[in-house]
């Protein structure tokens, strides 16, 4: 697991000011001020900012000698706010965290072209995405280790000032994100695929709950807890990314309803004619199929290529601190989790962990931990 060092130089030159003191906003304002650069927080709402506040991440402030502008308010009314930082702010960077970047990119060429702003303010936008989040909303959800190790795509657009991109970098590095540099449609057509389309299948499938017997729910295992997790996200926020995004997310969404369509016929066919209706198998192996060679796609920790890890899953009690011995055991035996998974239904008195680690230490790892006196769960 990581985390980013406190004590890591910082190339960042403040002071920073942060307009939106939401989860974003607050986690930038929270690692920035750990880092000792000089914050300044606004926001519209004076309960966040001050909640931003009192949690560390600067002082409330109009930000007049600000050197970055970051606007972390939600899509849909990023491109007015960051129209009005580049005015208020004439000679600072200004950059977005918006998970949007066409539609705010367009809506500042409109503002060039209607006079709200000159030529050269534009100069000093630069688009930018980090790929962190959760599902909760607000300061109160700030974390200053957000950014560490997750994408965080830089959209500088043609005429922004190098001197910009190269403040805007600087700052993504600083905040522990790993950097990846698109054009702005280049980033809406990837978001549309690993973010917004499964946002939306997630949703949807979670809504299908809301008519579920109650002794169904009681069966709900891991795999529907994976799908659904994203389903807990801010409706609000959403829906302006997902109309933000409109056409590359009803692009994606239009093949998996072609797809499930298929699908569909084939299990209706099945279930009219039998499970050994021609085609029914061969229509339901193939989806599944195709999900396998897309999942193995998908990289592995830190963006890097996926590799395989071994898992050992082992038993833990249902009490306080037993996770916490069970994760300080596997340290003392000099084994680094790559990853972990909980499952634990309701009503049981122990949970079964898995911990995902590299295969040349797994047997060594399981042995050490029968030794402790652990449960090893051996497939
Ligand atoms: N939540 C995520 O997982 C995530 C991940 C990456 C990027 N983003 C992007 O970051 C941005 C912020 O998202 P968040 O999750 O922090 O939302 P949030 O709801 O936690 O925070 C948004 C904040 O903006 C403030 N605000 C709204 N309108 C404003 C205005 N006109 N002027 C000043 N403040 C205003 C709100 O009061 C709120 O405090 C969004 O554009 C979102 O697309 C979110």
């Amino acid at each position: 697991m990581s985390s980013a060092h406190p004590s890591s130089p910082t190339a960042t030159t403040g002071p920073v000011h942060v307009i939106g003191t939401g989860l974003l906003g607050a986690s930038v304002g929270l690692a920035l001020t750990r880092a000792g650069v000089a914050v300044s927080l606004a926001d519209a709402s004076p309960s966040q900012v001050a909640l931003a506040r009192d949690l560390g991440a600067g002082e409330l402030g109009a930000g007049e000698d600000a050197r970055i502008v970051v606007v972390a308010v939600p899509p849909d009314v990023t491109a007015d706010v960051v129209v009005d930082a580049l005015r208020a702010h004439p000679t600072a960077i200004v950059t977005d965290v918006a998970s949007v970047k066409s539609v705010v990119l367009a809506e500042l060429h409109a503002a060039v072209a209607d006079g709200r702003l000159t030529p050269d303010d534009l100069t000093r936008y630069v688009g930018s995405h980090p790929m962190a989040g959760r599902e909760r909303s607000g300061a109160a959800a700030a974390d200053p280790d957000l950014f560490s190790g997750r994408p965080w795509v830089l959209v500088p657009h043609p005429t922004s000032d190098p001197g910009g991109v190269l403040a805007v970098r600087t700052l993504a590095v600083d905040l522990g994100g790993a950097l990846v540099t698109l054009a702005a449609q280049e980033h809406d057509d990837a978001v549309a695929a690993v973010s917004h389309a499964p946002q939306v299948l997630s949703s949807l499938l979670a809504a299908r709950l809301l008519d579920a017997p109650e002794q169904a729910l009681a069966l709900a295992g891991q795999g529907l807890r994976d799908v659904t997790r994203i389903a807990a996200s801010d409706p609000r926020l959403w829906a302006a990314i997902l109309v933000g995004n409109a056409g590359p997310v009803a692009h994606l969404l239009g093949q998996v309803r072609d797809e499930l369509a298929e699908l569909v016929t084939a299990l209706e066919a099945a279930a009219e004619h039998g499970p050994l209706t021609p085609g029914a198998m061969a229509a339901a192996s193939a989806a599944v199929s195709r999900g396998n060679q897309g999942v193995a796609r998908i990289p592995g920790k830190h963006g890097g290529v996926r590799r395989s890890y071994a898992e050992v899953t082992v038993l833990v009690p249902d009490t306080p601190g037993s996770l916490g011995r069970l994760f300080a055991q596997v340290g003392e035996l000099g084994v680094n989790i790559e990853d972990f998974a909980m499952e634990h239904a309701p009503q049981q008195k122990v949970g079964l962990a898995t911990v995902s680690v590299l295969p040349e230490v797994a047997e060594e790892l399981e042995a050490g931990l029968d030794a402790r006196g652990w449960r090893v769960v051996r497939s």
